[in-house]
């Protein structure tokens, strides 16, 4: 069979775009209506998606006075998401900063059971800076701080995982045995950020271990990327950058002596579609149209540190000088890459560069036909930009409902897509391997 791609649904506001949420042809729920989420996870697990992502940040917005972000939990959200749905994969953020890894790998475990072996975790260390101040304020840890710790916690959450062997559970009531305990074992983890004595108190759960995913791109979060996921999301303005990217993480995954076909790629991709390329680009302005510049400083400013450009003048062609050193930045230090090497080739002005950013936020965006749409997605998997993407509609859930009624039929046609789920696992899906638990690793010593 053919390589096969990869669609994840990336489910954010009521569209990627900044301003989705005042657009007609967005949902009328409320964001925080939990019908809104099961209705998109049953849309895209009928268009056979591999997986949908809710994504999370542990501070409220500063533009919350003109824009919605995500409200609900993502965890507490699973749960409801896998009730409503069978076969889809389904991945939340949660953070190595600012939680303690029994509570992450219990919760994990919990809803991989819940959704019979469905979950992933996106794995961030959190960039945004205003996140400290809700947990303690003490500051924000730096940026090589925070991988430091994410490193332990990764050993951590690894352990308590396997810290059951598959056959652990006997449950026979008439003998009254429930479990073996010589096949759970006490984890006895003393490092320098954490101390974990005793086994997860759960079963080991279906896929094992949740699948891991990460959207890291610093040097230092590339190489955790190799180290731990088996799916990388990545954000890029050009195919080119996501080539190298590309090449960067399977490399770096051949070092740490995985096969390169075990670490997916996904890079964000954000498409406006319309019958015709002109309706594509109309509707892509409408919604620009929408848009309000007080929203792009704010985030720009997040994206920053909270670097001040409210002095900054909305028509001037932009340069390098009138952005803070990326070296400097303890947030996500890769997205302003991305930013200034915008800046650096198109020269646009800040109220341009809202507009590049609006749309996806400093992914990839595109407004055509599905068939432009549908050669871009081929374009990028044959040559080596991506192993799938993560699909991340202006507009929920119309803009979904195009990319699925007109995009996967001409990507099931070309041979490049599922026409049925072939498994029932997240783990299946995506076409890894069941990690052994530490009960079978040792009886091959
Ligand atoms: C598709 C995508 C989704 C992300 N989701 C989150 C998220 O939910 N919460 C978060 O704090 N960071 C999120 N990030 C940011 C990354 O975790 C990471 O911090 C960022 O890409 C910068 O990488 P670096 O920390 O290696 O510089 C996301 C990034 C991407 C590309």
């Amino acid at each position: 069979m053919k390589r096969q791609l990869h669609l994840n649904l990336f489910i954010h506001s009521r569209g990627h775009h900044e301003a989705s949420w005042r657009h007609p042809a967005s949902s009328p729920l409320a964001l925080t209506d939990i019908r809104y989420y099961q209705d998109l996870a049953r849309r895209a697990e009928s268009a056979k998606f591999d997986s949908i992502f809710i994504a999370d940040q542990l501070a409220l917005a500063e533009d919350v006075a003109q824009a919605p972000r995500i409200w609900l939990e993502p965890v507490t959200t699973l749960a409801a998401l896998a009730m409503a749905t069978s076969r889809i994969g389904m991945i939340a953020t949660a953070s190595t900063t600012y939680t303690e890894p029994f509570n992450l790998a219990r919760q994990f475990a919990s809803l991989d059971h819940i959704s019979s072996g469905r979950v992933a975790w996106n794995i961030v260390t959190s960039w945004l800076a205003t996140a400290a101040r809700n947990f303690g304020g003490a500051g924000q840890v730096s940026h090589a701080d925070r991988y430091a710790r994410g490193e332990e916690f990764m050993t951590v959450v690894t352990a308590l995982w396997d810290s059951w062997a598959e056959d652990a559970v006997i449950d026979d009531r008439a003998s009254g045995h429930y479990a073996r305990p010589d096949r759970i074992r006490p984890i006895n983890h003393r490092g320098d950020f954490y101390q974990v004595v005793w086994p997860l108190n759960m079963p080991r759960c279906p896929q094992g271990r949740p699948v891991l995913v990460q959207a890291g791109s610093s040097d230092t979060g590339r190489r955790f990327a190799a180290r731990h996921a088996d799916a990388v999301f990545t954000a890029h303005m050009a195919k080119t950058a996501a080539q190298e990217f590309y090449a960067d993480l399977k490399a770096l995954a051949v070092a740490q002596g995985r096969p390169p076909d075990r670490v997916l790629v996904l890079p964000g991709l954000s498409p406006m579609i319309a019958s015709t390329e002109a309706e594509a680009q109309l509707l892509a302005r409408e919604v620009n149209e929408l848009c309000d510049p007080e929203v792009g400083r704010k985030r720009l400013s997040g994206r920053f540190g909270g670097h001040d450009f409210s002095r900054l003048p909305l028509d001037r062609p932009l340069s390098p000088e009138d952005f803070p050193d990326p070296g400097s930045v303890e947030a996500a230090r890769s997205r302003t890459e991305v930013i200034l090497n915008l800046v650096r080739r198109d020269r646009p002005t800040l109220r341009q560069l809202f507009g590049y950013l609006a749309g996806a936020r400093g992914h990839f965006t595109s407004a055509g036909t599905p068939e432009q749409i549908a050669d871009l997605i081929e374009d990028w998997f044959t040559d080596h930009a991506a192993d799938g993407f993560n699909i991340m509609p202006p507009l929920l859930p119309a803009q979904l409902d195009v990319f699925s009624a007109e995009v996967i039929p001409i990507l099931q046609r070309r041979g490049l897509f599922r026409t049925e789920y072939a498994g029932t696992t997240l783990r299946e899906h995506y076409g890894l391997q069941w990690p052994k638990s530490a009960f079978e690793e040792s009886a091959h010593d």
